[in-house]
């Protein structure tokens, strides 16, 4: 399960303060909370009490100020240590939920699942944070799949015209480069787009955003991240998209949006990027839902240079073999 990547669990804009928020990563499940000063916890969902889940319940801040979660079932409370006091005692317990490590990077915050780094986080989501507008996140969806499946859709670079073909309209795929640096690739595409009708304007301004030729400059973090870096007159995007491992058949996905405007309309465009991006992932949940597992893949397509990235990094994992895609 790629053991030594680094996962982005979430952005501080997805964790509304003092509500619980269940994530996964490696077939567990942790509550993660935000305080009303901005401190961040994460610990095991499950209370050690009977199993209900923490997720489900609430938060509470003490007159000192100090912050825990509250069990749904019978509301004993855990700080953020995974301590609580019982009732009719006065002291607190040790610790009995251990807490996930997390490594918080301004609003982002990080976690290797408990496990020894292997792949340092890297900064470009430092750097796309402090030049950039963030708009928002969308599409966050776990999907029954396993990782694999969930990463070779991503890396995709012919499904435009069958899963998304009603968005995009697109009449074919250039990849015109692949750089592949081990785990780490940049993928070049132009997509000459068919002209969308006015009709299709007006359900979706966004479209108004998109040039005939779409180019996309993909640049990829493996197994954790890819980023598309998208121009256009109107403005610049970084669309931002994370993987996470949730179990051996559940994978979640979650994009994070940001711009930066070069004309006004942009503003009005920025809503609608959003809703384009969370289509775009329903979509993607429907294919994944509707492929045979292990099918012996006898067709090979032009453009699968991503996906063949994606395969010889699991396979090599933790260790990078000599890249060898580039084109
Ligand atoms: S199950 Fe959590 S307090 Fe009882
Ligand atoms: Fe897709």
């Amino acid at each position: 399960m790629l053991k030594g990547a680094p996962w982005l669990l979430a952005h501080r804009s997805m964790l509304k303060p003092n509500q619980p928020m269940k994530v996964s990563i490696y077939g567990k499940d942790y509550v993660l909370w935000q305080d009303g000063t901005g401190k961040i916890n994460c610990l095991p969902n499950a209370c050690p009490h009977m199993g209900a889940m923490l997720s489900s319940g609430w938060c509470i801040t003490k007159p000192d100020n100090s912050n825990a979660v509250v069990c749904p079932f019978h509301a004993l409370e855990f700080d953020g240590a995974g301590c609580t006091v019982l009732p009719g005692t006065e002291k607190s317990t040790k610790s009995l939920l251990e807490p996930l490590e997390l490594i918080i990077q301004g609003d982002f915050i990080w976690s290797y699942g408990g496990y020894e780094a292997k792949i340092p986080i890297p900064t470009i989501m430092n750097e796309i944070a402090a030049n950039y507008e963030f708009i928002g996140f969308s599409g966050d969806r776990s999907i029954k799949t396993d990782f694999l499946s969930l990463l070779l859709n991503m890396h995709d670079y012919n499904h435009q015209n069958g899963t998304h073909r009603q968005l995009f309209e697109i009449e074919e795929v250039q990849l015109n480069q692949f750089i592949d640096d081990g785990f780490h690739s940049h993928a070049y595409i132009a997509q000459p787009r068919k002209n969308p009708t006015l009709r299709d304007i007006f359900k979706n301004p966004a479209l108004l955003a998109m040039p005939k030729v779409l180019e996309a400059h993909l640049e990829n973090f493996f197994p954790f991240m890819a980023v598309m870096h998208g121009e256009s007159p109107i403005l610049s995007i970084k669309e931002c998209h994370f993987y996470i491992p949730e179990s051996s058949n559940q994978s979640r996905v979650f994009i994070l949006m940001f711009v930066k405007a070069h004309s006004p309309i942009a503003h009005l465009i920025k809503g609608n990027l959003l809703k384009l991006v969370e289509v775009v992932i329903e979509q993607d949940a429907d294919i994944l839902s509707k492929i045979y597992p292990n099918t012996p893949q006898n067709i090979k397509l032009n453009n699968e240079v991503g996906m063949d990235w994606v395969r010889r990094n699991f396979d090599s994992f933790p260790d990078v073999v000599q890249p060898n895609l580039s084109r």
